[in-house]
């Protein structure tokens, strides 16, 4: 009997990769997804990808009513791995409420719905932003958080102060919560990949479609950052070994090896690049001279940003292992497919 996962958001760009990798390790997948943000193609180049179509469930989960029914008809998965959220930062300024309640609600339905069902390990989605502007880098778990610039940012910092409460209320539950860097890269099939919809508000998409002259040019936002060459740094992790971390992450719960009820781990690779680093690197990848400029700095942008990577190593084994480059080629090899209308 294989173990069932339900995987919320699984359409979208981080969920439908780790979908992949728990199938390819014999889980069996129920993904939930309001497609707000993804598309149903998914599910096809997910079972071209595997061989294997997953159950799907069309679900907002702000519904609470249904999403306890469809958490009562899967009550027997082993765990929730919960990526579906809205994430564009810059709209989440302007409309707050909206990431609020999309961001929060779905979490304490889904929470309360698994509970509900004696589904009691779960994982959580998380963002190195919830580190705020950091004093040391790179920067540890054992760092403080801070509030985040963003209301998208503040979703994840509050989503994992409800799971502290809710881990010391209830002691049949357990959570990890991941923190993501900075997330690029796309399956190498070309298959699947990140699906901006409108204009991207992330650098990588950004300058995919800035080369195949969907956008005039790249904005880079500011160049008198206290870094080498005055842009910020960043940690760059390939979406693939993000998806791979979080089935090493759902086996440990399932094997109960977590050492307490709620773990929190960062998955980045621990190397900082700069912006012009990644333009750089798209440049020798692609052949292709990218048409950007220097203009201001974009409000909320923290200097520099990278990893400790240590606690994953040490205790979940897990470590990234894939350069700036295979990131960045795979990144433009799924956008190419893409535009070519291969897809
Ligand atoms: N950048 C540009 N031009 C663009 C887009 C980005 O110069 O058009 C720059 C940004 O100023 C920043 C860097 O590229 O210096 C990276 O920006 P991204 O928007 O790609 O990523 P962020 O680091 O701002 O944000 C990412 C995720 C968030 C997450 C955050 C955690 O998108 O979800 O990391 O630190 F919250």
């Amino acid at each position: 009997m294989k173990n069932k996962i339900i995987v919320t958001g699984g359409c979208g760009y981080i969920g439908s990769h780790t979908v992949i990798e728990l199938i390819d390790n014999n889980f069996e997948v129920v993904i939930i997804d309001d497609l707000s943000n993804s598309s149903k193609k998914t599910l096809d180049r997910i079972h071209q990808i595997t061989g294997v179509k997953p159950i799907f469930v069309e679900l907002d989960l702000k519904d609470a009513s249904k999403t306890s029914m469809v958490f009562s008809e899967h009550k027997d998965a082993k765990a929730v791995i919960h990526f579906a959220a809205s994430k564009a930062v810059g709209e989440s300024v302007k409309n707050p409420l909206k990431y609020y309640k999309n961001n929060l609600y779905s979490l304490l339905n889904t929470l309360s719905a698994q509970i509900e069902n004696g589904i009691n390990n779960f994982i959580f989605s998380s963002s190195a932003t919830v580190y705020g502007t950091p004093e040391v880098l790179p920067i540890t778990e054992e760092n403080k958080t801070q509030r985040p610039f963003s209301a998208y940012g503040n979703t994840k910092k509050i989503a994992e102060e409800i799971l502290e409460d809710l881990i010391n209320s209830n002691d049949s539950f357990s959570a990890i919560s991941l923190r993501y860097f900075n997330p690029i890269g796309a399956h190498e099939s070309g298959l699947i990949g990140e699906l901006p919809s409108g204009i991207p508000n992330n650098l990588m998409p950004y300058i995919t479609q800035t080369a195949v002259g969907l956008r005039e040019k790249l904005m880079v936002y500011g160049n008198d950052y206290p870094t080498p060459d005055g842009t910020p740094i960043r940690d760059y992790i390939h979406v693939l070994d993000l998806a791979n971390a979080h089935v090493i992450a759902v086996k440990r719960l399932l094997l109960q090896k977590q050492e307490t009820a709620l773990e929190t781990f960062n998955l980045g690779t621990g190397k900082g690049f700069s912006v012009l680093d990644v333009i750089k690197s798209f440049e020798e990848v692609s052949g292709i001279n990218l048409n950007y400029e220097i203009v201001e700095r974009r409000p909320g942008d923290v200097p520099q940003l990278f990893a400790s990577t240590d606690l994953a190593k040490l205790k979940l084994g897990w470590s990234a292992n894939k350069t700036l480059n295979e990131m960045i080629s795979s990144s433009w090899q799924w956008e190419k497919k893409l535009r070519d209308g291969n897809l």
